[in-house]
C-alpha cells in the first residue's frame, strides 16, 4: 500500500517559506517543567531536513485544552527553549500564532532560521476550525507541511482549514507513523496479538471491534477489564466500572466467542486480580483468584478454599491484573510475531515503598518484559501513544520497542479504520 500522500521529499523545498505543523502538546508537571520531550525529538528530522532545504521554518502547535489567551501556563515558549536545546540552534518565539506580530517576526526570519509561534488554541477559532482563522495562518508562508501525527485525527483550522490555502504535504514523522500503524493492521507478521488497557470501553469500542477481526489474540487489561468481568457475572466490589457499558462488553465478549469457535483466536479477560481497599504505595494487597481458583485450593488443601479467595469484597478494588493473567498473556506472547499494545494492565503511577516497581505495576512490568523478548520469543511491537507512550518513556524503554507512537487519539483512530482529516487534506502523490 504505501504512504498516498506527497511529502517533504515530493517537493521543491528550497528556500521556502514553511510553515510545519507540529504536535508540541508535551506533558509537564504542576511547576510547568515538560517531563518528556519524546514528541519534540520525532519531530527534528523534518525541521532538520527544511533546514538543510535553507528553508524559513516556522512551527505551530497547540499545547494542552487552555481556556483562552491568558491561559499563560499553556504558552509554548517552554517548548521554544527545549526545542532550542534540542536543535543546537537559536528558535525564536512570538508569542502570538497569527496578525501583525507574527508578519513582523517572519519578515525578520532568514533562510535556515526556526519560528515557533504561540499556542493555538489560545484562539477557539482553531478547534472550529475557522475560515479567516486558517487563511491567516497559511498567508506567512508558501508550503504547509503537515507533521503533527498526534493531532491530524481532528479538523482543526492548522490540520485542515489551512489546507484549503496553500501546497500541503506531509512531514516525515506524519510518514513514518503512517507507514507503520498501517503495515501492522493490514499486513501484519502472524500472529498477531493485541493488547488493550485503559479505563473506558465505551471510548476504545471501534479498536475492540476492529481488534477482534483482524488479530489472533486479544488481551485485555486495566479498569476496562472490570467491566468484562462484572459482565460475566463476577462480584468486582468497589473497582472503578461502567455500568452502562456492561452490555456493550456483554456482546464484545459474544462476538468474540463467535470468532473463536470458527478459527484459531483467543479473547482473554483477566482471571485474577491484584486488589486493594485503597489506591495507594502503604496499602495492603492482595491477590484474588476469581476463576480457576488454583492458589486457593494449593494453599488450603485438604480443606475447601476460603471464599474470600476467590471473591472480592465490597470495599476492594481491582488495581492491577494478578500472576495468572500476567503469565497467561506472557505466555501466548511467546507464539506471536507481532504485538499491539495501548493501556497499561493495572494503576503504574502509584510508586511502591519496597522499590522500583509500583504495587499495581507488576503485571504491566511482566507483560512489557514478554514483549521485550525476556522470556525468548522476541515479536514486532508496536506501543499506541498517550499514556502507554508515556509509561514506556518514564520506563526508559523506547528504544526497546520496534515503534512508540507519538498520537494517543491519532493511533487508535488509525488503527480503527478510520479516516484522519489531516492526512486526508493533504496533497495525493
Ligand atoms: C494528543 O495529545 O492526543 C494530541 O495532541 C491531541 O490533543 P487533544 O486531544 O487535546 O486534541
Amino acid at each position: 500500500m504505501g504512504f498516498q500522500k506527497k511529502t517533504v521529499k515530493d517537493v521543491s523545498l528550497a528556500g521556502k517559506t514553511v510553515l510545519l505543523r507540529a504536535d508540541y502538546n508535551v506533558p509537564q508537571d504542576k511547576n510547568g517543567h515538560i517531563t518528556s520531550d519524546y514528541r519534540i525529538q520525532k519531530s527534528l528530522p523534518t525541521v532538520q531536513y527544511l533546514l538543510d532545504q535553507h528553508c524559513k521554518v516556522i512551527i505551530c502547535s497547540h499545547l494542552g485544552r487552555p481556556k483562552g489567551p491568558d491561559d499563560k501556563q499553556f504558552s509554548l515558549s517552554p517548548v521554544a527553549k527545549l526545542l532550542e536545546k534540542l536543535l543546537k540552534r537559536d528558535v525564536h518565539f512570538v508569542g502570538e500564532c497569527v496578525g501583525p506580530k507574527v508578519i513582523t517576526a517572519v519578515a525578520e526570519l532568514r533562510p535556515g532560521q526556526v519560528l515557533l509561534l504561540e499556542n493555538l488554541r489560545f484562539h477557539t477559532q482553531e478547534e472550529a476550525n475557522d475560515k479567516d482563522f486558517a487563511k491567516q495562518l497559511a498567508s506567512v508562508a508558501d508550503v504547509f507541511v503537515q507533521d503533527g501525527f498526534g493531532v491530524v485525527h481532528r479538523a482543526h483550522a492548522s490540520t485542515e482549514g489551512v489546507t484549503h490555502f496553500l501546497p500541503s504535504v506531509a512531514g516525515l514523522l506524519l510518514e513514518q507513523e503512517v507507514n507503520i500503524i498501517e503495515q501492522v493492521i493490514h499486513d501484519p507478521k502472524r500472529p498477531l496479538m493485541a493488547i488493550l488497557g485503559g479505563a473506558k470501553i465505551s471510548d476504545k469500542i471501534e479498536i475492540l471491534e476492529r481488534f477482534i477481526d483482524i488479530a489472533d489474540f486479544v488481551a485485555i487489561g486495566g479498569a476496562m477489564s472490570n467491566t468484562f468481568l462484572l459482565s460475566q457475572g463476577i462480584a468486582v466490589g468497589d473497582s472503578l466500572i461502567e455500568k452502562d457499558d456492561v452490555g456493550l462488553a456483554k456482546d464484545i465478549i459474544e462476538r468474540a466467542r463467535a470468532k473463536s469457535k470458527k478459527q484459531k483466536f483467543v479473547f482473554y479477560i483477566p482471571q485474577d486480580g491484584v486488589v486493594a481497599k485503597e489506591i495507594d504505595g502503604k496499602t495492603h494487597t492482595r491477590i484474588v483468584d476469581w476463576d480457576v481458583h488454583v492458589i486457593a485450593d494449593i494453599e488450603n488443601y485438604p480443606q475447601r478454599p476460603p471464599k474470600r479467595a476467590s471473591t472480592i469484597a465490597p470495599d476492594e478494588k481491582i488495581l492491577d491484573i494478578g500472576p495468572f493473567s500476567g503469565a497467561f498473556i506472557s505466555g501466548g506472547m511467546q507464539m506471536v510475531s507481532s504485538v499491539i499494545w495501548n493501556g497499561t494492565m493495572g494503576v503504574t503511577e502509584v510508586h511502591g515503598l519496597q522499590g522500583p516497581i509500583g504495587p499495581f505495576a507488576h503485571g504491566t512490568e511482566r507483560i512489557v518484559d514478554a514483549m521485550l523478548g525476556e522470556y525468548g520469543n522476541k515479536p514486532f511491537t508496536l506501543v499506541g501513544g498517550g499514556d502507554t507512550a508515556s509509561y514506556v518513556e518514564e520506563q526508559g524503554l523506547v528504544e526497546q520497542f520496534n515503534h512508540v507512537s507519538t498520537g494517543g487519539g491519532a493511533s487508535m483512530e488509525l488503527m480503527s479504520g478510520k479516516k484522519l482529516p489531516g492526512v486526508e487534506a493533504l496533497q495525493n502523490k
